[in-house]
């Protein structure tokens, strides 16, 4: 098991589920669409290992999600539509209830020995997001033991993740610890050459793992609308496109950083601008020393798809995580598109991160050609920063 878990944590494998009811935390915190059905079933295919493994010992799966930010009650993140999901996954009956604590949850329970049930939202309760002591207690009493498997929400200290592992024994799941031996190898020990591909909006958001990657990555490979603040930080005009003004300064260490380092970080050579923000507007592909004023840059342009791919070729370990432009709008997918393509094609471990990458990975059909996709965006994103993680750190100590 790897470093980022000092001390060494307890998972379902170490203890004795038998007999027990088990509550699971996961995250199914899935994307729905307009008539409520479920978008992506990857965090819901995550989680099956850790539920079968469950049934398979003897157990009673219990399980509780939050879906969505409501607050109090909202008709439309009720879990009904997880719950047939996940049934139609598992080939069995899944018993969602439309509650998630008190003695009527504990009677249907009851009433449903050995059956897998799904709690509803968490998110209902403030206490969940609070991570009120009540709430905590109301939730362990529903079983005898706590795994935790959702790893998508383990930067966060609620009730669910935190609160209830002071009232029972508490353990990971499959996917927690999958997820935290694959993220934590990055940072320990990749393969190299170790190539970071980063991409997304905000250079902001990237700043702590970039700090990170320059410990331990040999290349960093920049796109999207994040690229373009440190693009003005090396002195280049940017036209009309996407800047963080503020994140300047931070840039400019960042960058030091990697020449002291000796990590080598690469901005685009060339990029599609458009006249405007629209997926109809006029575009063209320049170099980026011109990029002329009122233009602004919405997807890397063919000769840096053609550079990058040649160093993502030679790379040993792979680590994804943002578009490389708008790849939601035809026009300025092309670059996404292919360096995902390049990225699938590569002899390297390939480990992606985010949601988005992960979004772009489906629309272009790519998802099953990565080793790793990681089901969460701000608790992997955290880890990679090298942060600890509040529901990691609660578990018990192996
Ligand atoms: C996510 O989708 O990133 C997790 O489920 C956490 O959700 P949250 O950002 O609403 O806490």
């Amino acid at each position: 098991m790897s470093q980022v878990l000092t001390p060494p944590k307890k998972t379902i494998r170490d203890i004795d589920v038998d007999g027990k009811k088990v509550l699971v935390r996961v995250d199914f915190n899935v994307p729905l669409d307009t008539e409520r059905n479920v978008v992506d079933d990857t965090r819901i295919l995550g989680a099956l290992p850790t539920i079968e493994y469950i049934l398979e010992h003897g157990g009673q799966p219990i399980l509780m999600s939050h879906l969505g930010r409501p607050k109090g009650v909202v008709e439309s993140l009720r879990m009904a539509p997880v719950g047939k999901r996940l049934a139609e996954l598992m080939g069995r009956q899944v018993v969602t209830l439309k509650d998630c604590c008190g003695p009527a949850v504990k009677e249907a329970i009851e009433q449903n020995p050995g059956a897998v049930v799904l709690l509803e939202n968490l998110r209902f309760y403030p206490g969940e997001k609070e991570n009120l002591l009540d709430f905590s207690k109301q939730l362990a009493d529903l079983a005898d033991v706590y795994v935790n498997d959702a790893f998508g929400t383990s930067h966060r200290a609620h009730s669910s993740t935190v609160g209830v592992t002071a009232y029972m024994p508490s353990v990971m799941g499959l996917l927690m610890e999958k997820e935290l031996e694959t993220l934590g190898n990055l940072l320990e020990e990749p393969e190299r050459p170790f190539v970071v591909v980063l991409g997304g909006n905000k250079v902001s958001d990237k700043l702590g793992v970039i700090d990170s990657f320059l410990e331990m990555a040999d290349c960093i490979l920049t796109g999207g609308g994040m690229c373009f603040t440190i693009i003005k930080s090396m002195g280049l005009e940017i036209g009309n496109s996407v800047v963080e003004e503020d994140q300047q300064p931070q840039v400019a260490t960042a960058l030091k950083k990697a020449r002291r380092k000796g990590v080598r970080v690469m901005v685009p050579a060339d990029f599609v601008v458009a006249d405007r923000f629209d997926k109809n507007a006029n575009h063209k592909v320049v170099p980026t020393e011109a990029i002329s004023q009122d233009w602004m840059g919405l997807d890397i342009g063919p000769a840096t798809v053609e550079k990058y791919c040649s160093v993502l070729n030679d790379a040993a370990t792979i680590f994804w995580n943002g578009p490389m432009g708008v790849f939601e709008w035809p026009a300025f997918e092309n670059g996404t598109r292919s360096i995902a393509g390049c990225i699938a094609a590569a002899r390297a471990t390939t480990v992606v991160g985010g949601g988005d990458s992960d979004a772009a990975l489906r629309q272009f059909g790519l998802e099953d050609r990565m080793d790793f996709i990681s089901t969460g965006g701000g608790a992997a994103m955290r880890l990679l920063e090298g942060k600890k993680l509040p529901a990691v750190e609660a578990l018990a100590d192996r």
